[in-house]
């Protein structure tokens, strides 16, 4: 392994020469524009030629911003600890009782407007504050987009979700939010950029522009790769081992980050410091990614699931059962104390990092470089440098982010798989089939009431041929239920029994919104929070898109997240007009269950929503969905081109959106503007995705070229 990283950095090495030998000759032309400004007016030729220098300087790299690498401090700010878990650390409890305050205010207000009858919402909420938690799966771009349709359902600042039929405020009445993958993509675009809504993500200029691939965001590939090797060679330079994982994560940076050049300096716990998050605005955000032990190929169910949050970093499993702040990742820790003599460091935990670690499986995407036609890089030395670089670390285990040095070396020896060595390997949060991100919403001193929980895998294949039919069977709460059968493993942390994929198929656990959990009687402990799992299905668009799929233009990303919008609302109440007020029962549920509370209407929810305990796992047919709010022929997300929104009266979910329809009604769905003002691209059909190989990221658009140095 250390051979074949040297290697990498003599590759960065070259790259590196190349640059500077470049450089110089830029540094012998002329200054840049500003200084001139002062000066004599340049010529216009003077101007052509500094232009294209700065072209040139940009495809090098050169211009690409710094701080990417970690850096040695002296003094740390905070007393630096490594502290066993089982409780929740100090500055989580007083970040959570401000939130609390928060969360009150929000809840009883959503809880008044949702439609419950017999119940007292303002005097149930005075003496008692429910722990809502939200769970957003993995799954790439799909999960991303169905799961921020979710996210804006129950956001207060989504103007239809306040009308009749929408759930907003529940989001800001929400204390815990965990993403994995792909949903780790969207609560990091939330946090990071100091909680936006969906719809400002939408309509940013640097957000969420999926139009073309993660591999090619702005036109050519060539534009950035040299920048973002030039950013990872910082890291190298400071010591650090790097993988094709911070490739990966500085590409995501600049998709979801909200700076030039993806912000190369924004670091996980600079979150706590964003106005958001010291006023509470925003849940508390959590990533998953998973351990993996020296040598491991195959991610068993037992495997150690690590959490990364803006203060601290660890596992809640028997087997680490420890926590380090996120801070000072990248210093040197030994037996839970700072090692006499180690580095303390900053700025390890940087945001795309952890969103790059936690989607690690993607990284077969940027090896898929190597298979695709050289053409599509274009030629020359930097493409021969990249191409080197993305070899050697293919021969490496390319699915896997270091995260050495280990905080929890010689911690805990008896039970730590880790604490031998100072290495420590994470990989995507999905790689134990737990694929929604449950197990820290779950450890009994979060105190989480209720857990909605997305899911947004890809777990259905076609019994004819075997290929991927991509919708949730249920796989990934079997998963945690199987985990949690470990006495071991679940120490005393209770989870719902959760039936067999079969029987999710066979009674449509995985079309609509089931509940697990229901009854606190049937657990032998304490009792998990009430599970509301809500899968992913076609609402008015087939949402099955291929993890893969890595380019969406707007009007089908806008569509994707309409359908997470109608999954969370049950079609704005068309399906259901009483869902709001279940959703409000589920809110509500655990605490009446212990104040021996009962209303009707929560009855009859329960009974409508709860998983009865009965099985049928007999083989099912081919689960083979179909749309809830559009007529059939409807919901080809590839017919969508120009898509634009029309307003449905309420508790109607029909045609929310109608493809090649103008308004047909006045009002216009807040502001999101979806009306595609580009014409169609003129370029051969797309190939279907194939069934296992990851389709070819590249979408090259020549259209967009220009638009590379507005990102700049
Ligand atoms: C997982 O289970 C295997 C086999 O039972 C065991 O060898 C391994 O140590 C366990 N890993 C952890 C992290 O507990
Ligand atoms: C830890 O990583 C280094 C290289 O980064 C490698 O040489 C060593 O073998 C690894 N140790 C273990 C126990 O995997
Ligand atoms: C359920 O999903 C898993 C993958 O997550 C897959 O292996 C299995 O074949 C699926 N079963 C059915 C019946 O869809
Ligand atoms: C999406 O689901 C529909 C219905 O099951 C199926 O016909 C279609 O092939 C699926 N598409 C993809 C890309 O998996
Ligand atoms: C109640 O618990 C039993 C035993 O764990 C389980 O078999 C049953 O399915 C559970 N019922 C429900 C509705 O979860
Ligand atoms: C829903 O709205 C559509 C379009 O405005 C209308 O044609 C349809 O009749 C409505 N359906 C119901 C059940 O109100
Ligand atoms: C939608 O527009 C596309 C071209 O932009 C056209 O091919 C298609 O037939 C239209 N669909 C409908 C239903 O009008
Ligand atoms: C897209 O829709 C707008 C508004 O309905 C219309 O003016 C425009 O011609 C459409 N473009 C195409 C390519 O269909």
């Amino acid at each position: 392994m250390r051979f074949f990283l040297s290697a990498f950095s003599s590759s960065l090495f070259l790259a590196t020469w190349t640059i500077l030998l470049f450089s110089s000759l830029i540094q012998a032309a002329p200054p840049p524009r500003d200084q001139t400004t002062t000066g004599k007016t340049p010529s216009k030729r003077n101007l052509e030629t500094r232009d294209l220098l700065d072209s040139i300087k940009n495809i090098l790299g050169l211009n690409a911003m710094k701080g990417y690498g970690p850096f040695q401090i002296t003094s740390p700010a905070k007393p630096v600890y490594v502290r066993v878990g089982g409780d929740l650390g100090e500055e989580e409890a007083a970040w959570v009782n401000g939130r609390m305050k928060v969360a009150n205010t929000a809840l009883t207000d959503f809880l008044g407007r949702v439609g419950m009858k017999d119940f007292d919402h303002k005097t149930f909420m005075r003496s008692y504050t429910p722990t809502v938690g939200m769970s957003f799966s993995g799954g790439g771009y799909r999960a991303m987009l169905n799961g921020a349709g979710v996210i804006s359902a129950f956001d207060a600042r989504t103007p239809r979700a306040m009308g009749p039929g929408g759930l907003g405020g529940l989001l800001q009445g929400t204390t815990y939010l965990a993403g994995l993958s792909g949903g780790g993509w969207l609560v990091g675009s939330l946090a990071v950029n100091n909680f936006p809504s969906i719809q400002e993500i939408q309509n940013s200029k640097r957000l969420w522009k999926l139009k073309h691939s993660i591999i090619s965001p702005f036109g050519k590939p060539l534009n950035y790769f040299p920048g973002v090797l030039t950013q990872v060679k910082e890291k190298s330079d400071a010591g650090f081992d790097i993988t094709l994982t911070d490739i990966w994560s500085l590409l995501l940076s600049r998709v979801f980050i909200d700076q030039p050049d993806g912000g190369p300096k924004t670091t996980l716990s600079s979150v706590a410091d964003s106005t958001a998050f010291r006023n509470f605005q925003m849940p508390f955000p959590i990533f998953l990614a998973i351990g993996r032990g020296p040598g491991e190929k195959l991610i068993p169910v037992n495997a150690t699931v690590f959490e990364i949050n803006p203060l601290e970093f660890g596992s809640h499993d028997p087997s680490t059962n420890a926590f380090s702040q996120t801070k000072m990742l990248g210093s040197d820790y030994s037996d839970g104390k700072p090692e006499i003599g180690g580095k303390f460091i900053n700025g390890f935990d940087n945001a795309a990092f952890v969103m790059g670690t936690s989607s690690s499986l993607f990284n077969q995407i940027l090896l898929d470089l190597r298979r695709n036609d050289a053409n599509v890089l274009g030629g020359g030395i930097v493409k021969d440098l990249i191409m080197t670089a993305l070899e050697f670390l293919s021969k490496i285990e390319f699915d896997i982010a270091d995260w050495a040095p280990n905080p929890f070396f010689k911690m805990n020896p008896a039970v730590n798989p880790a604490a031998s060595t100072k290495n420590l390997t994470l990989v995507d949060g999905g790689m134990d089939l737990e694929n929604i991100p449950l197990n820290p919403l779950l450890c009994p001193h979060r105190g989480v009431d209720v857990i909605f929980a997305t899911d947004n895998s890809a777990d259905t294949v076609r019994s004819t041929d075997g290929t991927p039919s991509n919708w949730p069977n249920g796989t990934s709460v079997v998963a945690t239920y199987e985990r949690f059968a470990n006495k071991f493993m679940s120490q005393g942390t209770s989870f719902p029994s959760i039936p067999d994929v079969h029987t999710f198929i066979n009674s449509g656990l995985n079309n609509r919104p089931t509940w697990f959990g229901c009854d606190a009687k049937n657990f032998t402990g304490t009792p998990s929070p009430l599970l509301v799992y809500i899968p992913n299905a076609p609402y008015n668009v087939f949402s099955n898109v291929s993890t893969f799929r890595m380019s969406y233009q707007d009007a089908q990303r806008d569509l994707l997240i309409d359908n997470g919008y109608m999954i969370a609302t049950q079609g704005n109440g068309a399906i259901d007009p009483e869902w709001p007020a279940c959703v409000g029962c589920a809110v509500v549920h655990r605490e009446m269950e212990r104040k021996g509370m009962v209303t009707e209407q929560c009855q009859q929810c329960l009974k409508r929503y709860c998983w009865d305990g009965s099985r049928n796992s007999a083989t099912p047919k081919d689960y083979d969905p179909q749309l809830k709010l559009r007529p059939a022929g409807a919901g080809e997300l590839e017919q969508v081109k120009n898509v634009t929104v029309v307003e449905t009266t309420p508790n109607n979910g029909t045609l929310a959106f109608a493809a090649n329809s103008s308004h047909r009604s006045g009002a216009k769905l807040s502001s999101a503007k979806l009306t595609s003002t580009k014409k169609p691209v003129k370029k051969p059909a797309k190939k279907p995705v194939p069934a296992v190989i990851p389709a070819s990221p590249f979408i090259e658009d020549h259209e967009d070229y220009s638009r590379f140095r507005d990102y700049n």
